[in-house]
């Protein structure tokens, strides 16, 4: 690349992406994509909408901006309305910025706010799970457990605690039900909690279906109920991060709703605006809300583009679009549909361990040996060459390289916007399908 923009890969050669249309992205040599993955799971109405295009276009015509500390606006109100109402419990607060990280960070510090006003200002330890990926800022980079996104900057990371991820495939014994498994590994927060003392821990941080890392890991049955009570036990506030599951991707507004649990805050972003605007949520308790309100009175955190209008009128109509089209229930139907035909399409395939996920948020993790789970080995790159197979194909999906331990292991994972057809996700496997073997040519005959 010979520009001035920084890119991501400073050798890349990107193609230029001109336009979209439902799930397809256009190039300007013409090329079309499918975008199985909405490039991080968060085009969940695919691209070229116009009834967001005419709701932002609508917003920048009445205020583009205006600065939290001087004016609220008709949408930012609307769209924490709206939040409060879908979310499950006493959820019911918004704190709106625009992105994941950002979302990260207010609930970070909005839990730390919270024991200080309640007088317990020991609780400073956070607790989070290996595999789990919540942002690129310090403070959520801290709370992550991605080896090679860390390293660079490990020694400037707030110190956290990390368990084990609820992760059956690898992790359950055998012979052990899922439930068993589930309480045994909900235990593991109960002895991280009494081996640094409770009245040292501030929250519990996980995603409650695993996205980027861990490659669409769902819990348990029972194990975040486990969570919740463990958390309640020891006035551990927990944080779920469902930035990426959350906001109707695994078919329900929140993913934990399928768990059973309200967790004390939960973050969102990605599918919230859907891409139509950078845009993200830190939503909270009632008690947490009002333990800050009823003592000093702020939240001790703000941004310039906080509550940001366009972004707020932009997630308020992706948000009317998911209901008028009632796209949950889609999202339920066609991620059992997408789920039954990988399973039929990769039940015999020699590298293919686990098929796995929630709703439209799926992900197949590739192994060297089934049996034993063994990866391939990093320096393969097989994950990187499926992707660059399928894009080479005109599929869009999204790889991860450190599925099995934090630095090996490959997996891909998809999330399709909520109104693909049954057509679409058939032509999705079938190409995903012939990228996979086709990167397993290539890796083999480097390892012969
Ligand atoms: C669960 C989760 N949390 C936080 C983030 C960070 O979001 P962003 O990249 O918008 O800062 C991501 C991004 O992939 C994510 O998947």
């Amino acid at each position: 690349m010979t520009g001035h923009l920084i890119h991501r890969d400073a050798a890349s050669t990107l193609p230029e992406i001109v336009a979209g249309r439902g799930i397809e992205l256009i190039d300007s040599t013409g090329k079309t994509y499918l975008d199985a993955c909405g490039g991080a799971a968060v085009s969940c109405l695919g691209h070229g909408h116009p009834v967001i295009a005419a709701a932002i276009t609508a917003q920048l015509h009445k205020i583009a901006y205006s600065h939290t500390s001087f004016f609220t606006s008709q949408p930012a109100e609307a769209l924490a309305d709206r939040i409060a109402s879908a979310t499950p419990g006493d959820l019911d607060h918004v704190y709106f910025s625009s992105s994941g990280s950002e979302a990260v960070e207010a609930a970070l510090k909005m839990a730390r706010q919270f024991h200080v006003e309640c007088g317990q200002a020991s609780r400073t330890r956070v607790i989070s799970r290996r595999l789990s990926y919540h942002g690129a800022t310090l403070g959520a980079l801290a709370v992550s457990f991605n080896p090679a996104r860390r390293a660079l900057y490990e020694d400037l990371l707030f110190p956290v605690t990390f368990i084990e991820p609820c992760h059956a495939y690898r992790n359950a014994l055998p012979h052990e039900t899922v439930h068993a498994y589930g309480a045994r590994a909900a235990a593991g927060l109960e002895a991280a909690i009494l081996r640094h003392g409770p009245q040292t821990v501030m929250a519990f941080i996980a995603e409650t279906v695993v996205g980027a890392t861990g490659g669409a890991i769902p819990p348990a049955p029972g194990y975040f109920a486990d969570i919740r009570r463990i958390c309640d036990r020891h006035g551990v506030l927990l944080i779920l991060d469902e930035v990426m599951c959350g906001a109707g991707r695994t078919g329900t507004f929140l993913s934990c709703e399928q768990d059973g649990i309200v967790p004390d805050i939960v973050t969102l972003a990605k599918g919230l605006g859907a891409g139509y605007q950078p845009i993200a949520a830190t939503v909270c308790s009632r008690r947490i809300y009002d333990a800050i309100a009823c003592g000093s009175g702020a939240f001790r955190h703000g941004q310039t583009y906080s509550a940001h209008a366009i972004g707020c009128a932009a997630a308020l109509a992706v948000q009317d679009v998911v209901v008028q089209q009632n796209l949950l229930d889609r999202v339920i139907s066609s991620g059992a549909y997408l789920r039954g035909r990988l399973g039929k399409f990769f039940a015999d395939h020699p590298a293919v361990g686990d098929i796995r996920g929630r709703g439209l948020l799926q992900a197949i993790e590739i192994v060297a040996d089934p049996p034993t789970m063994r990866p391939f080995s990093a320096q393969l790159g097989l994950a990187a060459r499926i992707k660059a197979e399928a894009f080479s194909r005109g599929l869009l999906v999204y790889p991860g390289p450190a599925v099995a331990d934090g630095s090996r292991g490959d997996h891909v994972l998809l999330a399709p916007p909520y109104t693909t057809t049954d057509a679409e996700l058939d032509r999705i496997v079938d190409m995903l399908g012939a990228a996979i073997d086709a990167a397993l040519v290539s890796v083999r005959k480097i390892a012969t």
